[in-house]
């Protein structure tokens, strides 16, 4: 589905579209995709429909200008054009602190994994996480995140419970050495989660609704 919408919303950007509206025709658009006049307006009325751009009907015509979704949709290829062609060491991810329901604290205290946190992290991880909520403009950038390798800490059975694959990136947290910790088995979330030798609420004096800055290591 992106693969379909995406280059539409690309030649719409160049036509004028990201950031304010735009006088566009179908015909304009059809030439300049190499589509017919006809496949063009649908593309827009899809796009539309899918809330990715936005129209305008005047007594000229059209206008169209790309929604925070579409920009977003671009913004995640461009991104992703951008990790392949410069590949990148770091990456800056901001987001809020938040407090979750304890289960970090069960997760991290888990032997199995503590054991590959002491061999592959090179340190003791404080049991619990600090929960970051993403900031809504760099979730493209923590979504390129869960699809890189990272440092992989595999899984196991305790008990007859399943603890899954996770996978850890150095970071740094305002001068303090953390990790970020995401299931290998995600699903679409905006919470970062992040572990560290050090409490860090307390070493930065850390409370919710606080914003902060994390400098991930890709490598
Ligand atoms: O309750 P919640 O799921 O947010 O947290 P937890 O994983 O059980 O961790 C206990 C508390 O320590 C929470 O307030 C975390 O935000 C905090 N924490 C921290 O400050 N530094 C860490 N390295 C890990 C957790």
């Amino acid at each position: 589905m992106k693969g379909d919408h995406v280059g539409t919303l690309k030649q719409l950007a160049i036509m004028g579209a990201l950031n304010s509206f735009a006088e566009i025709t179908t015909r304009m658009l059809g030439e300049s995709l190499g589509i017919s006049q006809q496949a063009a307006s649908k593309e827009i009325l899809k796009l539309a429909e899918k809330k990715l751009v936005e129209r305008q009907i005047g007594q000229k015509g059209q206008r169209l200008t790309i929604t925070k979704a579409g920009h977003e949709m671009l913004k995640r290829e461009y991104l992703e054009y951008k990790l392949l062609f410069e590949p990148t060491k770091n990456m800056q991810i901001h987001g809020s602190v938040f407090s979750g329901l304890g289960e970090g604290r069960y997760y991290i205290s888990q032997a199995r994994y503590k054991q590959q946190f002491a061999k592959k992290l090179m340190f003791a991880p404080f049991e619990g996480t600090l929960n970051i909520r993403v900031t809504a403009s760099d979730m493209p950038l923590f979504e390129t995140l869960t699809f890189s390798e990272g440092i992989r800490i595999d899984g196991f059975v305790s008990k007859g419970r399943t603890f899954g694959d996770v996978k850890c990136f150095l970071a740094m947290l305002q001068g303090i050495e953390c990790s970020v910790i995401i299931p290998v088995r995600t699903h679409y979330t905006d919470v970062m989660e992040v572990i560290a030798s050090r409490h860090l609420r307390s070493a930065l004096s850390l409370k919710d609704g606080d914003m902060v800055e994390l400098d991930i290591s890709l490598e």
